[in-house]
């Protein structure tokens, strides 16, 4: 499939896989501000050192978000009777940076089963949202979207219904009382470095700007605004509970679940699956992909500051225990793969034991597990953690975890 050509590729020879080599590293405390004053109680972290680290995740890696648009929505068509009857499903337009404008579009599957609001799984896709489900009332999305391999051919055909199906599996999330809602990261920013002008970003750019300044907003940037957008229409939709959404990704939409969770204090929980360099596991560990390979092979991704760090990441002032430590006290799942040796498990695994010191100040259990547990073990405190057999990729056996994660941290009412 095209992502697996794209994930060949970008595996560059030259990675370290030796754990031997992986060399010293020294993290950035979460709890030591920039002036070296130390955090000793929830309001200083709340007030103070939370608003420092997000404004340095801003300057030196995702970039800054400009104030949000009031977004408008238009119901494109419901119907009762999906999955045999099972669930509602529903197309919703939104114009997420004012209207007129660009538009996003929303595919949302609910219980039928429900009594009242449901909570609700919220991720963007990657083949536009007729490749969720092999559904032929589901609208193809006219955007650009990455050609399969051995093609050229930039827009979506009939051939790609379902084609993400097994990373979205609608029937198990609804039968266990769960929406889920998602949207085609495309609709926000064409995944390539020419994608700029067709995203949403210079149409919100500020009266006579013309590009983007180094600190500025890029790709990750613009998935995770439209995610909060998302969210945004999810709270006027009375069929779910929006205090109850949980945002999650696979991959690079992982690290955009990650950026918007840490931004978007409305999410109430937040998913990373294989979310790697940039995402989940730590920048200063140097093992599998680097900060210099992403910033090459993908440049679009993160802001033009992120790029002097590619050499130094030693210097950077934060690393990403600090992303999952902006979710806290709220519940995060970060999900590994141990075939996924590319995005680094335990990188991942002590990105957020990093959070720990945070979580605990904040009165919650923090990160359970002392050491990295081994396969199919998984950890249910407040920062929950698994590394599951097998490659990169979103299964069912990650799914469940989700779902026992959200049952206990998001207790149905
Ligand atoms: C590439 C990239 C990763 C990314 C992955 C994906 O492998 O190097 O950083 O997570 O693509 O999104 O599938």
């Amino acid at each position: 499939m095209a992502l697996l050509a794209a994930t060949v590729w970008a595996q560059a020879p030259g990675a370290n896989y030796d754990e031997a080599k992986v060399g010293n590293f020294t993290l950035p405390d979460p709890l030591r501000m920039q002036s070296g004053q130390m955090v000793k109680d929830a309001a200083t972290w709340r007030t103070k050192r939370r608003p420092e680290i997000l404004r340095l995740f801003e300057e030196t890696v995702y970039g800054r978000t400009p104030a949000a648009r009031k977004i408008e929505y238009e119901m494109v068509n419901q119907a009762k009777d999906a999955l045999g009857g099972k669930a509602t499903r529903k197309q919703v337009t939104v114009w997420p940076v004012g209207r007129p404008g660009p538009t996003m579009h929303i595919l949302m599957y609910l219980p039928n089963a429900r009594k009242g609001a449901v909570p609700v799984f919220l991720g963007l896709n990657f083949g536009g949202n007729q490749a969720v489900q092999p559904d032929p009332a589901i609208a193809i999305t006219k955007n650009w979207v990455r050609p399969p391999r051995h093609s050229k051919e930039t827009r979506a055909t009939e051939a790609s219904r379902g084609a993400e199906a097994s990373r979205w599996p609608v029937e198990m999330i609804v039968s266990r009382g769960y929406g889920v809602a998602t949207v085609y990261y495309g609709d926000l920013f064409p995944d390539n470095k020419d994608g700029l002008p067709d995203s949403i970003i210079p149409k919100m750019y500020k009266p006579g700007q013309k590009a983007r300044a180094p600190e500025d907003w890029n790709a990750i940037g613009a998935w995770a605004y439209g995610l909060s957008r998302a969210l945004d229409y999810l709270e006027k939709d009375t069929d779910v509970d929006a205090k109850r959404v949980a945002v999650l990704g696979h991959s690079r939409l992982g690290k955009t679940s990650l950026w918007a969770g840490a931004q978007d204090e409305r999410f109430a929980l937040v998913i990373s699956n294989n979310s790697g360099e940039g995402g989940a596991s730590l920048a200063r560990r140097n093992f599998g992909e680097t900060v210099e390979r992403i910033n090459t092979a993908f440049p679009h991704w993160f802001n033009d500051n992120f790029k002097k760090y590619n050499t130094r990441v030693n210097d950077l002032p934060v690393d990403q225990h600090m992303l999952i430590a902006l979710i806290a006290p709220r519940p995060v799942y970060i999900a590994s793969a141990q075939e996924d040796q590319w995005a680094d498990p335990k990188g991942e695994f002590l990105a957020g034991k990093g959070a720990d010191p945070v979580y605990r100040l904040l009165g919650t259990d923090g990160m359970g597990a002392a050491q990295w547990p081994g396969v199919h073990q998984p950890v249910m405190t407040r920062i929950g953690y698994h590394l599951r057999a097998g490659k990169h990729d979103v299964t069912n056996y990650d799914w469940d975890q989700f779902i026992k994660f959200a049952d206990r941290h998001m207790p149905k009412r």
